[in-house]
């Protein structure tokens, strides 16, 4: 049938026609699954080290995010997996946050805006990438990336706000 002709097998991504397709994808998954752990260590500890008055909200922000960022993993892992791919294990990171160390002084609360600033910002260029690269091969890939990439949106831009508040008082 005419039908059956058409540029995208009729079981899309999971076909044996996108083998490779699904190969490529899943690597990129699997990199946005290492950064989204990396980043719940590193949102761990940027929770639990600033000090002082003004450290309060940023605490409480991180809190709540790495609760986000580890459903973000969990939802990618799955993904990966029903895409007939494996998740790999511990030995297979490589940490690559080296803006989110800890600063020299915990009350150097600017750092550690501008370190989630930075970790956010590279969280989007990945899934805008994985995003263009689902165009047309994998709408359910797509729209789960769409939906994390709302909410590292959201999180870049409360840091911002933090950020500028800081910037408007001279002090970053
Ligand atoms: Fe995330
Ligand atoms: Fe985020």
């Amino acid at each position: 049938m005419a039908s059956e002709t058409t540029a995208t097998p009729r079981q899309g991504i999971l076909s044996d026609e996108m083998k490779d397709d699904r190969g490529q994808l899943i690597e990129l998954l699997t990199r946005a699954y290492w950064m989204e752990i990396e980043t719940v260590i590193s949102y761990i500890t940027n929770s639990i080290n600033p000090d002082g008055v003004r450290a309060q909200e940023i605490i409480e922000s991180l809190q709540q995010d790495v609760e986000e960022e580890l459903g973000h993993a969990r939802r990618f892992g799955q993904r990966i997996k029903e895409l007939y791919g494996v998740l790999p294990g511990s030995l297979d990171f490589n940490a690559e946050q080296s803006y989110l160390q800890p600063p020299d002084e915990q009350t150097d609360i600017v750092h550690v805006i501008k370190g989630v600033i930075e970790a956010e910002t590279g969280a989007i260029e990945h899934y805008n990438g994985i995003i263009e690269f689902c165009e047309g091969r994998d709408p359910v890939t797509q729209d789960m990336v769409i939906d994390i990439l709302r909410d590292e949106e959201g999180h870049r831009r409360l840091f911002e706000g933090f950020l500028g508040e800081y910037k408007a008082e001279g002090l970053a």
